[in-house]
């Protein structure tokens, strides 16, 4: 039987891992999705599964990019009820010679390109018929304790947090509510890089399940799961321990190469 689209909702990241497991789930809803990334043949891919995905391609650091995906947004719906943004990437920095222009990557991605996605919602969100729109930020954990070679990574999710959360205040007057997403470890093409133990990893769709449905009462953030809250939470009472405790991860990883470089 036909599903009557209920919001229309545009998803970054949608090619793959968490934003391919997010589309999907809200399109299951009844939801009119934009899934959005680089990869144009992993969008039509994801697109022929449900007739509520509709694929436009765009990379979210380039200008032009995204003034011809704001374009074609424009004909695909007159109006956005809801963004999640959610496209990003890690680079680790390997010490003692680390490649510092990796930071400035990451930022470029996390941070920017999530910025300059919220300046082109905007004028769609203040449209939402529902007249209370909602744009959703994928930032992470991993802002709750310092991790080892995650300066470029860790910094950039901070920023985001600190860019959503003045947002929010900023929005509140139109009645745009702005929620902030911080996954612990999912299992995705990004963390398969990984070579460290990552606790309490989860699985894709299931983590992609519980943001469909805790972003619903659209809270200020939602940190999940609550035992790796917990757990890094140590790293705020007894921060010299935590230093001690992660500090071998940084032995082993030299061995590894810069895993995120490329996505
Ligand atoms: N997996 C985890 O454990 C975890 C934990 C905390 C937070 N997160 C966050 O969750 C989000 C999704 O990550 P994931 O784990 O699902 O990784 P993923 O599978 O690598 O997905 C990243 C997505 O971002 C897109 N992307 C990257 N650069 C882009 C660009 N310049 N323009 C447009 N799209 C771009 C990629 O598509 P293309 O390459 O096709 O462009 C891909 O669809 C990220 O923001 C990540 O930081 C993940």
């Amino acid at each position: 039987m036909a599903r009557k689209p209920n919001k229309v909702i545009w998803i970054t990241g949608a090619s793959s891992g968490l934003g391919r497991s997010l589309a999907i789930a809200q399109a299951a809803r009844g939801n009119r999705v934009i899934a959005s990334a680089r990869s144009e043949d992993a969008l039509e891919e994801l697109a022929a599964l449900d007739a509520n995905i509709t694929a436009l391609p765009c990379d979210i650091t380039d200008a032009a990019s995204l003034e011809t995906a704001g374009a074609r947004m424009a004909e695909i719906s007159s109006h956005l009820d809801q963004v999640i943004l959610n496209a990003g990437n890690c680079e680790y920095l390997d010490f003692p010679d680390p490649d510092w222009a990796a930071i400035r990557r990451v930022m470029e991605i996390n941070f920017f390109g999530s910025v300059n996605c919220v300046r082109l919602a905007l004028p769609m969100l203040r449209k939402s018929p529902g007249g209370q729109p909602h744009i959703v930020g994928v930032a992470s954990q991993v802002t709750a304790a310092p991790f080892p070679r995650s300066e470029a990574y860790g910094a950039s999710k901070a920023a985001l947090q600190y860019f959503f959360d003045s947002l929010r205040i900023d929005l509140a007057s139109e009645k745009i509510d702005v929620t902030v997403v911080n996954p612990g470890f999912v299992d995705t093409p990004l963390t398969r890089n990984n070579n460290f133990p990552m606790p309490f990893l989860m699985d894709v769709d299931r983590a992609a399940s519980r943001i469909v449905k805790n972003i619903e009462a659209r809270p200020r953030s939602y940190s999940f799961p609550l035992r790796l809250s917990a757990l890094l939470f140590i790293s705020k009472l007894m921060p010299a321990f935590w230093q001690k405790m992660v500090a071998p991860r940084t032995e082993r990883a030299k061995t590894q190469s810069n895993p995120g470089v490329g996505k």
